[in-house]
C-alpha cells in the first residue's frame, strides 16, 4: 500500500519535474558549466559530460527519487524506516544524515554567492534608472568581497527569500515558486541567446561547445565532467530522494527522470550558447574562468556593448532565479526532518535550519575579508567548504546509494517503483547501479585523494 507523506504532494508530473529541474539548474549550469567547458577541451568535454550524465547520473536520479517514493519521508527517516521494514541495517541512514549535512554546507556558500548575484543585479537596475552600475567590473568584485557588510546584506536577503518558500510548504511554497521562476528562467535565457546569435559569433560559440577534439579526453576531462555531472543533477546529497517524497504514485520515475536530465543538460548549453558569444565578439578568452568569467568578464563586456545594462539586468536575474530554484531544494530535506522529528511548525523548522545555513554562511563571507589570511588545505574557507562538500561529500553519497539501491534494497521494491521500464532496460539499470556506477564513482574518488 502507498504511504502518504505528511508533507504534501506535487500536484502533477509537470509540477515535479519543474521542481527537480529547478534543483539541478543552477549556478552549476550557468557559471561552472561555461568555465569547465573552456578549461576542459569544448567540445571533448561536453560530450564526456553527456556521457556520464546518461552513464551515472541519470540511473542515481532514478535510484534517489524512488527510495524518496517509497518512504515517503525525509530522507533519514525514509531510510531508518525501510529499515525496519525489509531487515537491513540502519546504518544505510546514514546517506541521509551525510546528505543533510552536505545540503547545509552546501547552501550556506552557494546562498553567499547567490548574494552576489543579487547585488549586481540591484547595480545594473541602478543604473537603468540613471545611476553609477558597474564601470569597472574587477573593482566592483574586489569592493564587493572586501565588504563583509554587503556581503552579508545579500547573504541575508537571499537566506530569507529561500526561507520564505520553503516555510510555505510543498503546494504553496515550492511548487508556485517553480512554476513562476522556471518559465521565467527560459525566457530569460532564450533572450541572452538571441542577442549571442546577433554579435555574428554565435557560430564560433557553437563550434567551441560541439566540435570534440578527442586528443584532449584525458582522466581530468573525465573526472571534471563526472563530478560536474553530480553537481548539476543535485545528486548525492539525497535531495531528489526528498522531491521524491512527494512525487504520485502513477508518474513514470524513468519518464520524468529523462525529462530532468534534459532540461539540465540543454539549460547549460544554452548558457555557454549566450556567454560564449559575447566573449568572444569583445576578444576575450573564455578560459581561467572560477568566479572571475562571470563577475568580472562578462561584465567587461556588458559596460562596451549596446543594451550591455538591460544584459547584464537579464543575466544576473536569470542567476539570481536559477539559484533560488536550487536552495530552495536544499532547505527542504533538513525542513522536513525537523518537522516529522520535531515539535515544531513547517515555518519554525524553515527558519530554524535557515538560521544554521545563515549563520554558517558567516564563514564562506568573513573568508574573502576579515579572515582572508585562513587557509585549510592551500584553500580559503569558501574553498575548503565547497571543497569537502561537493568534492568529496558528493560523489560518496552518488556511491552510497548506487551500492544500496542494487544491493541493499529489496529487488521488488525498486522492480515496483519502475514498472515503465521493460525486463532488459529494468536489468540495465540495475546493473548500472550495482556495478557501473559505484565504479565510475570511485575512480573519481580516488583521483580526487590521490590527485
Ligand atoms: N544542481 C545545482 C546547480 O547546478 C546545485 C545543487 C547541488 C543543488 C546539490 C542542490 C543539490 O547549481
Amino acid at each position: 500500500m502507498d504511504k502518504q507523506s505528511v508533507h504534501g504532494m506535487w500536484s502533477s508530473r509537470t509540477a515535479f519535474i519543474l521542481a527537480a529541474a529547478g534543483s539541478a539548474v543552477g549556478l552549476g549550469n550557468i557559471w561552472r558549466f561555461p568555465y569547465l567547458t573552456s578549461d576542459n577541451g569544448g567540445g571533448a568535454f561536453v560530450l564526456v559530460y553527456l556521457a556520464c550524465i546518461a552513464a551515472v547520473g541519470l540511473p542515481i536520479l532514478f535510484a534517489e527519487v524512488l527510495i524518496g517514493r517509497h518512504g515517503r519521508q525525509s530522507p533519514i527517516n525514509t531510510l531508518l524506516n525501510l529499515a525496519r521494514e525489509t531487515g537491513h541495517s540502519k546504518a544505510w541512514a546514514a546517506i541521509g544524515v551525510m546528505g543533510m549535512i552536505s545540503a547545509i554546507l552546501i547552501l550556506s556558500f552557494y546562498s553567499v554567492v547567490a548574494g552576489w548575484t543579487l547585488h549586481y543585479s540591484w547595480l545594473y537596475l541602478q543604473q537603468l534608472f540613471g545611476g553609477a552600475g558597474i564601470e569597472d567590473a574587477g573593482a566592483t568584485f574586489g569592493d564587493l568581497l572586501a565588504s563583509p557588510g554587503t556581503l552579508l546584506f545579500w547573504h541575508s536577503v537571499f537566506m530569507l527569500l529561500t526561507i520564505g518558500v520553503v516555510a510555505l510548504g510543498v503546494e504553496k511554497g515550492l511548487e508556485r515558486t517553480v512554476r513562476l521562476l522556471m518559465p521565467t528562467l527560459l525566457i530569460l535565457l532564450l533572450v541572452l541567446v538571441g542577442y549571442g546569435i546577433s554579435t555574428g559569433y554565435f557560430g564560433q560559440a557553437v563550434a567551441f561547445l560541439f566540435t570534440p577534439d578527442f586528443s584532449k579526453v584525458d582522466g581530468s576531462v573525465l573526472l571534471a565532467a563526472l563530478g560536474q555531472a553530480f553537481f548539476s543533477l543535485s545528486l548525492g546529497l539525497a535531495g531528489m530522494m526528498a522531491y521524491g517524497a512527494y512525487l504520485p504514485r502513477n508518474v513514470s520515475i524513468p519518464h520524468a527522470g529523462v525529462a530532468i536530465a534534459l532540461t539540465d543538460t540543454g539549460i547549460a548549453l544554452l548558457a555557454g550558447l549566450a556567454i560564449f558569444p559575447v566573449l568572444f565578439n569583445f576578444g576575450m578568452s573564455p578560459t581561467g574562468g572560477g568566479p572571475g568569467l562571470i563577475f568580472t568578464t562578462l561584465p567587461m563586456a556588458f559596460a562596451d556593448m549596446w543594451g550591455g545594462v538591460f544584459y547584464g539586468l537579464a543575466f544576473f536575474g536569470l542567476l539570481t532565479v536559477a539559484a533560488w530554484t536550487s536552495s530552495i531544494s536544499l532547505l527542504e530535506p533538513p525542513t522536513a526532518y525537523l518537522v516529522e522529528r520535531t515539535e515544531l511548525t513547517r515555518r519554525q523548522s524553515a527558519l530554524l535550519g535557515g538560521a544554521v545555513v545563515w549563520l554558517l554562511g558567516l564563514l564562506t563571507l568573513l573568508g574573502f575579508n576579515v579572515w582572508s589570511e585562513v587557509k585549510i588545505g592551500g584553500r580559503d574557507l569558501q574553498g575548503a567548504i565547497e571543497f569537502v562538500a561537493s568534492d568529496i561529500m558528493l560523489p560518496l553519497g552518488g556511491l552510497l546509494v548506487s551500492l544500496y539501491a542494487g544491493w541493499v534494497l529489496d529487488k521488488r521494491i525498486t522492480h515496483n517503483e519502475l514498472p515503465q521500464l521493460n525486463e532488459g532496460l529494468y536489468q540495465a539499470w540495475r546493473w548500472t547501479v550495482r556495478v557501473i556506477a559505484p565504479l565510475l564513482v570511485l575512480y573519481i574518488l580516488v583521483n580526487k585523494f590521490s590527485g
